[in-house]
Order: structure tokens, then sequence, then C-alpha cells
């Protein structure tokens, strides 16, 4: 992950209140639960699910999604395995922003590559990177075809579809894995209870 300005006349400011101190205010600390998973898999529907859960619970947390994201700061960026780790690496910088915020940040990102996802894990604290594993077998995704894209790719009118045209790298050692044919609020449960072993 880039971490050198292309500039040498760059130089850090430090402001008055630390992560600690955010974290103090916001009585709970701050993580990243990184969703990866094929396009179908049920990676938005969990991160919107945690989300609504944590806000009930009075935390403080934002989902990024990878079709919104999309639609602003990454619109520059296709599928290509270039343009698709731009769009991680970007998106790990801001979730690391989040961090320093305080913020409980959700991400719904296919996020094929395994090492794109090790860079973003770099550049959190120790333990602040939650990488959820969305196991929904391709089978299932493409029988649900929320968005018809699946049908479009096999038609050959998508290329480079993740999961059939392009790569996607399952993680191998993710902090959680979550199986989508339990019941929504099962899965919610799992991953709010993880959160709450986090120390603030
Ligand atoms: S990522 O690979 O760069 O992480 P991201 O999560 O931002 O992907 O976007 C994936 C979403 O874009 C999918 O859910 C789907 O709606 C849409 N999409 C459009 N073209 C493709 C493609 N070639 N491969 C995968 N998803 C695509």
């Amino acid at each position: 992950m880039a971490a050198e300005p292309v500039s040498d006349n760059i130089v850090r400011a430090d402001g008055h209140i630390s992560g600690a101190d955010r974290a103090a205010n916001f009585g709970h600390g701050s993580a990243t639960v990184w969703f990866t998973g094929l396009s179908g898999s049920g990676k938005s529907t969990l991160a919107f699910a945690v989300e609504q859960r944590l806000i009930e619970l009075g935390r403080a947390t934002y989902v990024l999604d990878g079709d919104n994201v999309r639609f602003g700061l990454n619109s520059d960026l296709g599928f290509s395995p270039e343009d698709r780790t731009e769009n991680i690496r970007r998106i790990g910088h801001v979730c690391r922003l989040f961090q320093d915020a305080g913020l409980i940040a959700l991400t719904a990102f296919i996020s094929p590559y395994a090492a794109d996802r090790a860079a973003v894990r770099d550049v959190h604290p120790a333990g602040r990177f939650i990488e959820v594993f969305v196991d929904t077998p391709i089978e299932i995704c493409e029988a649900r075809d929320v968005k018809g894209l699946y049908a479009k790719a096999r038609a050959g009118e998508i290329p480079e579809f993740s999961g059939i045209s392009a790569p996607y790298e399952a993680p191998v050692d993710p902090e959680l894995t979550i199986d989508t044919t339990k019941p929504l609020e099962a899965c919610v449960d799992e991953i709010v209870a993880y959160l709450d072993r986090l120390s603030s």
C-alpha cells in the first residue's frame, strides 16, 4: 500500500486529540470490520444489518459499500486487477482515517485479492482489522443473482467478473467466517459479539 507522498515537501500535522481520547468519548474502541466475498454473497446485507444493530447499541459506525463508493470516490475505477487494487487501497486508507476518528467502519467490497486485504490490515493497529469471510458458494450467489449480473457475465456481457472470469481468493485465516445459510440475526449476533470482546 503506497505510503510515501509523491512530494518531498509534506510534513505530518498532529492535533491535540488522540485516538484514545476519541474512543473514551464514544465509550467504545474503533475497528474496521472488513466483509469480503463474491458479488451477491450478502456482504452489504450483513454490513447494513450490523450497522443498524450497532446504532441501536449507541455505537458510532458507518458502512462503506462497494457499489456506493464506486458512484463517488472511486468512480474513476473499473474492474481490472489494477483498478480493484486501487479501489481497496483507497478504501483501506479511508478505514484508517475512520479508525483514527474512533468509528467502527464496516466495509462491503468483494476485495478478491488476498494481498490487497493484507495491505489494508497492515495500515491498521494490531487487532483492529477484522476480516469477515462471507462464505456463500458461487452456486448460491449465481442462483440468487439479485442484480442480474451473473447472467450477464455468463453471456459474456461483463468481462472480468469475480468468480466467473476473474479470480476470488478466499481468506485463509479470517477472524470470522459467516455461513449465510444461517438467519441474518444470528450472523449479526456473531459479529457484534466479536466486537464486544475487543478492548476499547
Ligand atoms: S472489488 O473487486 O473492487 O472489491 P467492489 O466490491 O468495489 O469490487 O464492486 C463490486 C460490485 O460491482 C459487485 O457487487 C457488482 O454489483 C458490481 N460489478 C460490476 N462489474 C463487476 C465485475 N466485473 N466483477 C465484480 N463485480 C462487478
